[in-house]
């Protein structure tokens, strides 16, 4: 047998743990609620629409699926959401605030279902896109398409990171670096940190069975980002636009699943 043949229950020395074959159909379950929730909140994306109205209504559909937010409760949060608009980063708290015509956003959720946590995040516009903001949007999702295209058992976790960095930067875009992907599976957050910028060959060695979020946050100008005193708003310093799309995906035997692909094919906003 292969040294990377999925195990049972087994961790790497960098303490990354090795799902078993059949513990893909759960991510799947899990991974599929979740990009369906993003699917059907696209509609209820509009000038003059609240965050907090966004919110309530991925909360019932989690609930209505018998899942369980995995954001609600986790570390004193009180969301199904975060909704990060125009220069928030991530981690963006839903609220009363009206979304104004030309706003990006990005709405990140993260569900429970069996036991399996599924986490992905997309870009919405609330009204019409302007060229700068469809700009950020086109390369951070290519961003995340090349850093998925890189995830198969030999490479490595530097090389993921080293295709979204060269690629957002070729664009003259930078890369966020306070805030990386993750291992998933059972657990919300767990090892690795998964960064979006790297050079070849550094970092852990990808194995079939690792699970694992890849979520880069794209800015405009430049990557430095401060929190707000909620704790939780993470903003770019400069105020420039941010983009940030998130899949959670697990290395197989010979290259890649995206657990959180989009029913309806609708990851992308403008295709
Ligand atoms: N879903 C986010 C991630 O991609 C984490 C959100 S934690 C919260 O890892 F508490 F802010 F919701
Ligand atoms: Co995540
Ligand atoms: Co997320």
């Amino acid at each position: 047998m292969r040294q990377t043949m999925i195990g049972k229950g087994r961790q790497t020395r960098d303490g990354i743990r090795i799902y078993e074959q059949a513990d893909f159909a759960g991510m799947h379950r899990a991974g599929e609620l979740a990009a369906r929730i993003l699917d059907e909140i696209a509609e209820h994306v509009f000038p003059g629409q609240t965050t907090g109205e966004i919110d309530r209504l991925i909360e019932d559909k989690v609930n209505a699926a018998g899942a369980k937010s995995a954001t609600i409760g986790y570390r004193g949060y009180e969301h199904a959401s975060c909704i990060s608009v125009n220069h928030v980063v991530c981690h963006g708290i839903p609220g009363d605030k009206k979304l104004k015509d030309g706003d990006i956003l990005n709405i990140d959720v993260t569900v429970i279902v069996d036991g399996w946590f599924g986490d992905t995040s997309r870009m919405f516009v609330a009204g019409k896109l302007n060229r700068k903001a469809e700009r950020l949007i086109q390369v951070t999702y290519d961003s995340l398409m090349l850093g998925i295209e890189a995830v198969k058992p030999g490479n490595t976790f530097g090389d993921i990171g080293h295709a979204i960095q060269s690629y957002a930067e070729s664009q003259r875009m930078s890369v966020v670096r306070d805030f990386c992907g993750h291992g998933l599976g059972r657990v919300f957050h767990a090892p690795p940190n998964v960064l979006h910028y790297g050079r070849p060959g550094t970092g852990a060695r990808l194995e079939p069975g690792m699970f694992f979020t890849i979520e880069p946050m794209i800015n405009l100008g430049r990557p430095e980002t401060k929190v707000l005193a909620d704790d939780w708003t993470a903003v770019t310093r400069d105020k420039s636009l941010s983009a940030q799309f998130e899949h959670s995906v697990g290395v197989t035997e010979d290259g890649v699943e995206i657990f959180t692909n989009s029913p309806a094919g609708k990851f992308h906003p403008t295709y």
